[in-house]
């Protein structure tokens, strides 16, 4: 079957939208700041959870924790796309300049997912749990040190 014209013309828009840098999927910057901030609670949220089982605040249910930890685990994939050089207008609450130093961001967020990677195994046990949460939290602390105003 040949494909028409107007489908190949279609496809190949289809692809350009695709091969364009994420960044430019926001309408508008505030939408961008939005979303991080969104992944940001989220993440946050079921860190919440698997902290509280650390301490021992509620008790330690593996599969409320693999559930949080999945989640945790997929949006820290997320924000990272969401800042478009200079976005630190309107809701964004940075510190310091991290476009200033692309590499040392990007160095700190995959210093984040190699930690999340683990949290679904490491779950499994409490102690496990609590090693885990542990390093995925200094790997948010090493960044918000950086790079997040706190006000
Ligand atoms: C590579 C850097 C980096 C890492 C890693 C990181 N954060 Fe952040 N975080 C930021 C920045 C920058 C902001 C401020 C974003 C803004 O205001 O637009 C922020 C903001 C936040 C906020 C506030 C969101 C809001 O609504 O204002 C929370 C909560 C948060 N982070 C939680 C976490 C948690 C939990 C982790 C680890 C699981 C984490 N962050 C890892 C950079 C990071």
């Amino acid at each position: 079957m040949k494909m028409t014209l107007s489908g190949a013309a279609a496809l190949t828009a289809v692809c350009l939208a695709w091969a364009q840098p994420v960044a430019a999927q926001f309408a508008k910057v505030d939408d961008a700041i939005k979303y991080r901030q969104s992944a940001f609670t989220v993440m946050n949220i079921h860190m919440g959870r698997l902290g509280a089982m650390a301490r021992g605040d509620v008790p330690f249910d593996a599969a409320a924790a693999q559930a949080s930890a999945k989640v945790v685990e997929l949006v820290s994939h997320l924000p990272w796309d969401a800042f478009p050089a200079g976005s630190n207008t309107g809701a964004a609450k940075i510190k310091g300049d991290p476009w200033k130093d692309p590499a040392g961001f990007a160095k700190l967020q995959e210093d984040l997912k190699a930690q999340t990677a683990k949290l679904p195994a490491a779950v499994a046990t409490l102690d496990g749990l609590k090693g885990q949460v542990g390093a995925t939290g200094r790997a948010c602390r090493a960044c918000h040190e950086q790079y997040r105003e706190v006000r």
